[in-house]
């Protein structure tokens, strides 16, 4: 089958442009496996997903959050590990051959893996980038400044004629306002690695959008945007 991004529009099939099941390049809200359930499968080049963790204070009890900023976090939605499990299975069936995901981890999933999330959907682990922050963060024992983009393909793995700028470091600083409880990621960042693996036009899926910074970092560098996030107001 042919992967090459240069051959996707229109697709290689001649087959008309999927039916997307909720409107493109706008804020929609709804829960983002119902999103998941409705794409037909393989038609997403990219997505970008980014989970509300609950792990990491579960987990490695840091014990470094202070009764008010535990708070403030429980107000968010969210995702158990499972429900993690549930958006990566969807994601993969959705992902076109080759096509990528691209999972922002926390620090406990990057030292103890992500395997059982993604080994039985064949996704592989072919790239790290590290986001410095520029902005010192919590934590009892560390300061956190890092946080971490892991990249994974779908089969066939292949990067020539796929993965398209070469000019991107894996460590690269960005500085981001925070806005109300949600943490944006990098928008800069976010849209050099869309430029990367997709062709303009194509769609770019967030289902769990929370500032929409995929969807700004997207229409940068004029691709399209499908997503979604369950918090009234995301
Ligand atoms: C870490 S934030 C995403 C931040 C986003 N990447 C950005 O740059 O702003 C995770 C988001 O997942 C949303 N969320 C939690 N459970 C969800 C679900 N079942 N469906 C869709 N969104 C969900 C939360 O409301 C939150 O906005």
């Amino acid at each position: 089958m042919t992967v090459f991004a240069t051959t996707r529009l229109p697709r290689p099939d001649g087959s008309p442009a999927p039916e997307w099941p909720l409107p493109l390049n706008q804020r929609n809200h709804c829960d983002g496996r119902e999103l998941l359930t409705g794409l037909e499968p393989a038609t997403i080049p990219l997505c970008i997903f980014d989970p509300q963790y609950r792990g990491l204070l579960d987990k490695m009890r840091y014990g470094n959050e202070g009764v008010s900023r535990g708070q403030r976090r429980s107000g968010l939605l969210q995702m158990s590990e499972e429900t993690i499990g549930e958006f990566i299975a969807g994601i993969s069936a959705a992902l076109i051959p080759s096509g990528h995901l691209f999972l922002w981890i926390d620090k406990f999933h990057l030292c103890t893996g992500v395997g059982p999330w993604i080994a039985q959907w064949g996704l592989e682990v072919v790239d790290l980038v590290t986001w410095n922050k520029d902005r010192l963060g919590m934590g009892y024992r560390t300061r956190r400044v890092g946080e971490y983009l892991l990249i994974l393909q779908k089969p066939p793995k292949r990067a020539k004629g796929v993965w398209q700028r070469h000019d991107i470091p894996d460590v690269v600083t960005e500085k981001v306002e925070r806005i109300g409880n949600v943490h944006p990621k990098p928008v800069n960042l976010q849209a050099r690695l869309i430029e990367a693996v997709t062709d303009p036009g194509d769609v770019v899926l967030d289902p769990a959008a929370g500032s929409y910074s995929v969807m700004t970092a997207a229409h940068q560098v004029g691709r399209q945007f499908l997503g979604c996030d369950i918090a009234a107001g995301s």
